[in-house]
């Protein structure tokens, strides 16, 4: 089973991806996102290979709030490490209170988000809209780094706008950064205005990582397809790629990554029956914290995801979405999945 090629891949990989004192042993993790990533997407994530998830973004005053953290469940568990928290907020002072927090409640790293394209979060300066303002970037890092003990990254998109004073500022940021010492840089290679349209520019993320090669950089942006994620991370020599919209419904893209980065060749995609056992155990997870037609509702994304690689995608996902409750939901997954 071990070709040359293999071997040559399993010293490839002894490169780990480090944020500070985190070391992880393949290059790629679960995204935050915003809606998803809570507490069940984590856990499948991390059960089906990933060695790192991350919270969705959350707002530095919601972060210090004892009661909304409890009741969004947010605390990590002891199954979940390594696990990051990340939070947006254009207040130094503020962000830094949310990190030092989210560090006593156990998360492993934090991420502060520059990223958000969302316009009620750019309407109040806040993700995104911060790309315009490498100061007030520098001054909030600098504050959450010397609040905690934890590895602190930030996610960017590569400007607000793709005009040549945006591309300044996001360079300026890039420099800052390095030379504070930030722990890692996790670059989505799109601006906020161009939100989700065009290709991600994997151009800049390797030219981010040719100008400060001491810097971790990590890229984000159409990672949907594993052949195609390890491309991108070879060609453009970064440290590591994000896997976002590509792990909705499909925790077995972690497994396959996983394969691949480990020079092993035994990858074999899960049949049908398979994949609806996944589907009850997620649905079961967010029942625990969202009993009857609340987790019903939360879940159709969820099952939209799932639903994308059958080969009747339409009818099984109508079946599965348009349920009201528990039985049904284990009726249309037996129907269309074929779990016994
Ligand atoms: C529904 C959704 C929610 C997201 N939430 C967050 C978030 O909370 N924090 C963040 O930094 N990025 C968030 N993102 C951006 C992703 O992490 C990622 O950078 C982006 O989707 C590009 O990667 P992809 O094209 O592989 O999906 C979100 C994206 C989507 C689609």
């Amino acid at each position: 089973m071990y070709s040359y090629r293999n071997i040559y891949l399993y010293f490839w990989n002894l490169k780990l991806l480090k944020f500070g004192n985190l070391e992880l042993d393949v290059p790629f993790f679960q995204a935050p996102l915003s809606g998803y990533t809570d507490r069940a997407m984590r856990v499948l994530a991390k059960e089906f290979g990933s060695p790192l998830s991350f919270t969705g973004v959350l707002l530095d005053k919601i972060a210090l709030h004892r009661k909304a953290i409890r009741k969004l469940g947010l605390a990590p568990q002891e199954d979940e490490h390594p696990v990051g928290a990340q939070i947006l907020g254009a207040d130094p002072i503020k962000m830094a209170s949310a990190a030092a927090h989210f560090e006593k409640i156990g998360f492993d790293m934090i991420d502060l988000n520059f990223a958000c394209p969302a316009p009620k979060v750019l309407r109040r300066g806040r993700g995104g809209a911060m790309l315009t303002d490498p100061d007030t970037i520098r001054e909030i890092y600098r504050r959450v780094r010397d609040s905690v003990k934890y590895p602190v990254t930030m996610k960017l998109r590569i400007g607000r706008g793709s005009d040549s004073e945006n591309h300044e500022k996001f360079w300026q940021i890039c420099e800052n950064a390095v030379e504070d010492g930030c722990d890692g840089l996790v670059i989505h290679g799109r601006t906020v205005l161009e939100k989700y349209r065009r290709e991600s520019n994997w151009e800049i993320l390797a030219e981010v990582k040719r100008k400060f090669p001491q810097m971790t950089i990590v890229g984000s942006g159409d990672m949907f397809e594993a052949t195609d994620i390890v491309k991108k991370y070879k060609e453009n020599g970064i440290d590591g790629v994000l896997i976002a919209r590509g792990a909705i419904g499909n925790p077995w893209l972690f497994t396959e990554l996983r394969a691949i980065f480990e020079g092993r060749d035994d990858y074999l995609p899960p049949t049908l029956a398979e994949q609806g056992k996944v589907i009850l155990r997620h649905y079961e997870m967010i029942a625990e914290r969202l009993p009857g037609i609340k987790g019903i509702r939360y879940f159709r994304k969820f099952a939209v995801g799932y639903c994308k690689r059958h080969p009747e995608r339409k009818k099984a996902q109508m079946a599965i979405i348009s349920v009201r409750n528990r039985d049904q939901i284990y009726a249309a997954v037996r129907e269309w999945f074929g779990v016994e």
